[in-house]
């Protein structure tokens, strides 16, 4: 095998073996064997529309002949530029570059730039690309924080340089109390805060207001700069999903979506943070690069995508996944699992536990064996999820889709209970158990 593991992309290992995928076209994806399959993964909430949705597949047809890079910059880079803004109340301006993880590593060199400040804070379970300084405390995180809930960061991948560890401030999520302290006391050494208005990869979990006003005031206060990253999230409201809590961040990233899928991030937000990447006599200081930057496909694909995601879109697509979410907590209900439903519309995962999932050390507690079954018992009744127990729709989904899934989950949850697996998934409460299964 050439390719270590079998595959680049280490989020999509799992265990038996993996499916290779041979095609796919609207909501549907084919496997090498020939199963079709409903695509709930949609590549982690980049492919709203599904697959190979005409009118993108059309755009980027017309567009291939006439080049796929420029040596000079292409305009469809100030069309989307254009419709991004209109859409994000708090970007002024914006700048392209290859993915969502490029975004966030520019996005915080503008924040250090600006500043004149090294450390960073994140939050707990917080995914924001592959980057050194933001691969630190998403998963595994020790049972006791201390006393004013701001953890250690620990490294999520090896490699990276002690640093990446050191200038990280990892604060828990939805703990407007957490953020208040942490701010106290590593507010001035900070450049930024970066955060998601929904926990994506830590558990589609999302932010509770008041979490997030806290931390809008204590940046504003300790001068350091709020990034939103909205990489997942921006599917979720036409603004984006601060528009739907009114955070007003100063830099916001962006990516999936936004390239109708192909390749993108974008970095974006007040012009006076912006003001960093214009050239130096004009007060910049930070170069955003890359080759195929910008590159001419990606934001083809990407205008035609917002367009198709207007506001009555965005809102059937959230409806539709309320829907969902309903159909899954009546399986729940009905043969009283241990197991809970988190989201936002046309996004959310079942999780295997019985602790109220607010933030990601609770949603670290959920069963990995039952996880990892009813992925596969998914898979095999011809639904497509992460491995985690993530959801997304895409705007080709009608109830018959949904209404096949909250079927698949309820067979696959009889199987499971006719295969023995009652106890584990089962809650206790008459018993008076509750917390970890302990096997666990
Ligand atoms: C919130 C968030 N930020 C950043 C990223 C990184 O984006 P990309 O995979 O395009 O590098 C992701 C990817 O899942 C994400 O969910």
């Amino acid at each position: 095998m050439r390719v270590p593991t079998g595959m680049s992309r280490a989020l999509l290992r799992h265990a038996p073996f993996v499916s290779y995928t041979a095609e796919a076209s609207g909501v549907y994806t084919t496997d090498l064997d020939g199963n079709r399959r409903i695509d709930f993964h949609g590549n982690y909430a980049a492919l709203v529309h599904g697959h190979a949705h005409p009118a993108i597949v059309g755009a980027v047809r017309a567009q291939l002949p006439r080049g796929s890079a420029y040596s000079c910059p292409a305009t469809q880079e100030l069309t989307l530029a254009e419709q991004l803004c209109g859409r994000i109340r708090s970007m002024e301006r914006v700048l392209f570059n290859n993915s969502g993880t490029e975004a966030v590593a520019v996005a915080l060199r503008a924040a250090r730039a600006l500043t004149g400040r090294t450390r960073i804070a994140k939050f707990e379970g917080g995914y924001h690309g592959f980057s050194d300084f933001v691969m630190v405390g998403a998963h595994g995180l020790p049972e006791i924080d201390d006393p004013v809930s701001v953890t250690v960061p620990h490294a999520d991948t090896g490699g990276l340089p002690p640093a990446a560890i050191h200038d990280v401030v990892l604060i828990r999520y939805n703990d407007a109390a957490a953020v208040r302290a942490a701010m106290g006391r590593y507010g001035p050494e900070l450049a930024a805060v970066i955060v998601e208005p929904m926990l994506g990869s830590g558990g589609v979990i999302p932010a509770e207001p008041e979490f997030l006003r806290a931390l809008r005031e204590e940046t504003t206060r300790a001068g350091v700069v709020l990034i939103c990253d909205e990489v997942i999230t921006l599917r979720q409201a036409y603004g984006g999903l601060q528009s739907a809590y009114g955070l007003e961040p100063d830099l916001t990233t962006l990516g999936k979506i936004i390239g109708g899928g192909f390749p993108i991030g974008a970095v974006g937000g007040r012009a006076d943070v912006m003001r960093m990447f214009e050239d130096a006599q004009d007060g910049g200081q930070v170069a955003n690069l890359g080759t195929f930057s910008a590159n001419p496909i990606s934001l083809t694909a990407g205008k035609v995508a917002l367009d198709l995601l207007d506001a009555d879109a965005i809102a059937q697509l959230n409806q539709l996944g309320e829907r969902a979410q309903h159909g899954l907590r009546g399986v729940i209900e009905r043969h009283r699992l241990r197991a809970q439903v988190t989201g936002l519309g046309s996004m959310f995962q079942i999780h295997w536990t019985d602790r109220p999932v607010r933030d990601a050390r609770a949603a670290d507690t959920a069963d990995p064996d039952l996880k990892l079954l009813t992925f596969l018992g998914l898979a095999n009744r011809g639904i497509q999820t992460s491995t985690r127990g993530m959801c997304c729709l895409s705007t080709p989904m009608q109830e018959t889709h949904i209404a096949t899934l909250v079927d698949a989950f309820e067979d696959t949850i009889k199987a499971l209970l006719h295969d023995g697996w009652g106890e584990r998934m089962r809650r206790h409460e008459e018993k008076g158990l509750g917390g970890r299964p302990p096997s666990a």
